[in-house]
């Protein structure tokens, strides 16, 4: 069984299909941008992409993603180690604090900029509701979305 994880076709194990999908990047693969804020599906910490949709990594299982491609933040840079131009739009914005929320936010914003590339403010906005962020207030993050939206036209 097979899953694309970041552009490169990964093996599971049969061992591990049952295991925690956000404990096996973080563990296994070393994919620690996902983090564990709530573990229940709540607060949009471990977001990764699964075939381009945001889903909580924290409650599903790797047999979940058999067949399927995922993006984990660690997949949004360059292969040149540039960051992709939402991640830049984000430090340009000041759409950061702690971080923790970051890298769920990034890939919600990305899976939505995606459908629509010429988002209004109040669909940016609706477009990370599931992820929480207890430092910036949002306002910097959704003026991050729209700055990067450019790129996606
Ligand atoms: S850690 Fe998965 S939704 Fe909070
Ligand atoms: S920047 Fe700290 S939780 Fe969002």
């Amino acid at each position: 069984m097979k899953a694309v994880i970041n552009k490169k076709v990964v093996s599971l194990d049969s061992v591990d299909l049952d295991k925690n999908l956000l404990e096996y990047l973080r563990e296994e693969l070393d994919l620690i941008g996902a983090k564990n804020g709530c573990g229940i599906g709540v607060c949009g910490a471990c977001t990764v992409l699964i075939d381009n949709e945001p889903k909580r990594s924290c409650i599903l299982k790797v047999k979940d993603i058999i067949g399927k491609e995922v993006l984990t933040i660690e997949g949004m840079a360059n292969p040149d180690g540039t960051l992709h131009p939402l991640q830049q739009a984000f430090v340009d914005a000041g759409a950061i604090q702690c971080g923790f929320c970051t890298p769920g936010m990034v890939l919600s914003a990305h899976a939505f900029l995606l459908k629509n590339p010429h988002p209004t403010r109040a669909e940016a906005r609706q477009a990370i509701k599931g992820n929480l962020c207890r430092c910036t207030g949002y306002q910097q993050i959704i003026d991050a979305i729209l700055t990067a939206a450019e790129h996606y036209r």
